[in-house]
């Protein structure tokens, strides 16, 4: 476990860190060729399950995804999202994350700052699970969503809880929205590498929703790049099916005992 993480962290100022999100083993099989990170975020909620925010998925389900998950991984670092209400305390934290280890054999997790827990993280840290932060929009903590660090008290308080969360023991920090500008300066007064999602290319490295990327969520803000339209590709293959079908053009004899 250790030894992923310090390779991750040697990655600052030398090369940039690839980060995707997983929900299934058929696709952390492809993203393992090609990442460093594969979140299994509570994204999930949203991209998969139509919730209307993250804060609604549950452990038990996210267990599930990441256990689908790790079945493919072979080189990349798996890290598990916690989902809301999972690390309210110390001890809801430390049952959870037992729950989360026991289960899922991942190599971190990624907790969500809320500007206060910092001790919790040292505490998760020290007992042996390694801790990515998470700052700026945190969806688990903000409700509306805005570019965060525009203003000059934001961006004091960002910059201090970045400080803060390196300093409690994490290997990396998620940005989430913030202006290119304080992102670079995170970016630049941190030892452990910065994670962007809407940040800029001024980070260490880069995440986005894979489903997003694939064009399958239907949630395309302008920090997300489609790489591909698989809503669409999909769509032409089902209308495809359905007219084979309905011309008995399929099955054919090949396709039959
Ligand atoms: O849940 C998620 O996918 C995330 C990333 C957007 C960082 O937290």
């Amino acid at each position: 476990m250790q030894k992923k993480i310090n390779k991750i962290i040697k990655f600052k100022n030398k090369k940039k860190i690839v980060c995707l999100t997983a929900y299934s083993k058929p696709i952390s099989k492809i993203l393992d060729k090609y990442c460093d990170i594969i979140l299994v975020g509570d994204s999930v909620a949203t991209a998969l399950y139509g919730m209307k925010n993250t804060k609604k998925i549950d452990l038990k389900t996210m267990l599930n995804h990441a256990i689908s998950v790790k079945k493919s991984i072979k080189k990349s670092m798996l890290v598990f999202d916690m989902p809301y209400n999972t690390y309210y305390s110390e001890n809801s934290a430390k049952q959870n994350i037992k729950k989360i280890i026991k289960y899922t054999k991942c190599d971190a997790v990624k907790i969500e700052s809320n500007g206060k827990n910092y001790n919790l993280i040292k505490k998760i840290v020290k007992s042996g699970t390694p801790v990515m932060g998470h700052i700026g929009f945190t969806p688990q903590f903000k409700q509306k969503f805005k570019v965060q660090g525009l203003k000059i008290d934001e961006e004091k308080k960002l910059l201090n809880e970045a400080s803060k969360i390196q300093e409690a023991g994490a290997f990396s920090i998620v940005l989430e929205c913030i202006s290119t500008k304080l992102a670079h300066k995170i970016t630049k007064s941190l030892k452990i590498p910065t994670i962007g999602i809407g940040s800029s290319n001024l980070c260490d490295g880069q995440i986005l929703v894979t489903d997003d990327l694939l064009g399958l969520s239907g949630f395309y803000p302008k920090f997300v790049k489609k790489y591909v339209n698989l809503q669409k590709i999909i769509d032409k293959a089902v209308k495809k099916f359905k007219k084979d079908v309905q011309e008995k053009k399929f099955p054919k004899k090949i396709n039959s005992y």
